[in-house]
């Protein structure tokens, strides 16, 4: 038996739908959602992903502006030009993309953005909110996994939810979102003893390790809920770190790789986007 897709591009289209509706109403009361997303240096892959999130916000009719800042940009620059946007009533957002190059402290950049525009929801304000469970931004990725969840009618109460990652950005807020909606949480790392035992126990699988196809049909429990946050690119061609061949017999729904978690994540920096100027009324 095959898995049913969860398909992030159509869930995508329908919520950035509604997100612009929302925009062209917010706009007509003179408050015109504002993104600001900077960029220092010139990796390639941030730079994909920069030019997708600002295309984005375009489509749903936010403003949006660019920072482009060469690779040996101070740390005093950096910082200077985050509190400059802190201060700019039209900008809702700051978006720093990571990583920084190494020479920059990606602590002390992301704790100058207001919490209040933080719609990463990395600054640690924010990550202790999340943690307490009272969420004013939820990270991008792991917020869009709950939609996807949600949209999708995963009964989340008292399921078995094994997340594979502990960063930051995924991993860790991914744990916390999964255990506010009541879920058994385990939250693997790459220390972690016997991984496949810990897959087999998981009702929902989420994994983010950036490992190309590391979790094969053989981890999963059959009918499993199977979330792939990776993106890697192996013979110029992407895939996740499931091998979506394998898992997809096992498993009773999948995401693939492109066209899975990838457009949520965007979709939801535009909903926290929103979030943030709803709540600056
Ligand atoms: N680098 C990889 N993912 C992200 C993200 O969600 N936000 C930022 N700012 N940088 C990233």
């Amino acid at each position: 038996m095959s898995a049913q897709i969860i398909s992030g591009t159509e869930l995508a289209a329908s919520i950035r739908e509604t997100i612009a509706t929302r925009a062209a109403e917010l706009t007509t009361l003179g408050h015109k959602p504002g993104l600001a997303v900077v960029l220092v240096g010139d990796d390639p892959a941030s730079r994909v992903y920069v030019r997708n999130k600002v295309s984005a916000c375009e489509k749903a009719g936010f403003k949006s502006v660019m920072y482009e800042m060469p690779e040996n940009t101070s740390q005093d620059a950096l910082v200077g030009l985050v509190q400059q946007l802190n201060a700019d009533p039209s900008i809702h957002g700051i978006l720093v993309q990571l990583p920084l190059p190494k020479h920059l402290d990606s602590h002390v950049v992301i704790e100058t953005i207001s919490a209040a525009k933080d719609v990463d929801g990395f600054h640690i304000s924010n990550a202790g909110l999340l943690m307490t469970g009272k969420p004013l931004f939820r990270p991008c990725t792991p917020y869009g996994v709950m939609k996807m969840l949600e949209l999708t009618g995963i009964e989340l109460r008292g399921a078995e939810a094994v997340v594979i990652g502990a960063s930051n950005i995924v991993g860790k807020p991914q744990a916390m979102l999964l255990l506010q909606q009541g879920a058994t949480v385990t939250l693997c790392n790459s220390k972690t003893k016997d991984l496949k035992s810990h897959c087999q126990r998981a009702d929902i699988l989420v994994v983010a390790v950036g490992r190309p196809n590391m979790i094969t049909g053989d981890m999963i429990k059959p009918g499993a809920v199977v979330i792939d946050v990776g993106i890697n690119r192996v013979d110029g061609k992407l895939c996740g770190d499931v091998d979506f061949d394998s898992a997809k017999e096992v498993a009773g729904w999948i995401t693939p790789v492109p066209g899975g978690v990838g457009p949520m994540t965007i979709t939801m920096l535009l909903q926290n986007t929103i979030e943030a100027v709803e709540r600056s009324l």
